[in-house]
């Protein structure tokens, strides 16, 4: 049984991020995978402070609630990013939590993560051109492999301001239930 755990950014339980992360994560529970969502808007997460603790002693010195995140994705076999698009870029809620993943490096940016974790970027947009951003996404998800995770792919839904503007994409759905399974695998 696959272990995934879902980051979700947006500030909005059930907007369009949620509703598009939803679908992936019933695809994947349909093939047995364990799913755990965590809905960062919610928690306690400081930005990353820079004190390299992490370096030192493979901990993050910030107790809050980014530690269970830390134990939860050691033991996944793949991640979810998922977040709107604001201003170009991730959420900074979904950021906070990014850029507190730089405790799974060790000195000479080995990583400690176990390999082949899979990662998907799941982004939604009120811009209509989903490949407007897509140089961003990419970027981000080079960004994880250089973290030492595995494979990523990426999922986006365009001209999406409410949860029924997924809904009504057939295309955007049948890709969430791929890449949910392709998570589960
Ligand atoms: C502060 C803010 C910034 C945004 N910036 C962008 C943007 O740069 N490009 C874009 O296409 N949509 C942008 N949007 C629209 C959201 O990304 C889009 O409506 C998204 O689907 C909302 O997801 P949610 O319901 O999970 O919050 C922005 C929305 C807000 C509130």
């Amino acid at each position: 049984m696959k272990k995934i755990v879902v980051l979700n950014g947006s500030p909005h339980a059930h907007g369009c991020t949620a509703a598009l992360a939803e679908k992936v994560v019933k695809a994947a529970e349909q093939r047995a995978a364990e799913v755990k969502t965590y809905h960062l808007n919610t928690m306690n997460i400081k930005g990353c402070q820079g004190c390299f603790r992490c370096q030192q002693t493979g901990r993050c010195a910030t107790e809050d609630d980014m530690q269970p995140i830390y134990d939860d994705i050691a033991a996944a076999d793949g991640i979810v990013l998922a977040s709107p698009v604001y201003m170009w870029s991730m959420s900074a809620q979904l950021k906070a939590a990014v850029d507190r993943l730089f405790a799974f490096l060790r000195p000479e940016h080995q990583s400690a993560l176990t390999p082949g974790k899979k990662v998907l970027l799941l982004f939604t947009q009120g811009q209509n051109d989903t490949n407007m951003f897509r140089h961003y996404f990419e970027h981000v998800g080079k960004n994880m492999q250089f973290m030492g995770f595995g494979d990523y792919d990426i999922l986006v839904a365009g001209g999406t301001h409410v949860a029924e503007h997924v809904y009504s994409q057939k295309d955007v759905l049948e890709d969430a239930e791929r890449l949910g399974k392709w998570l589960s695998e």
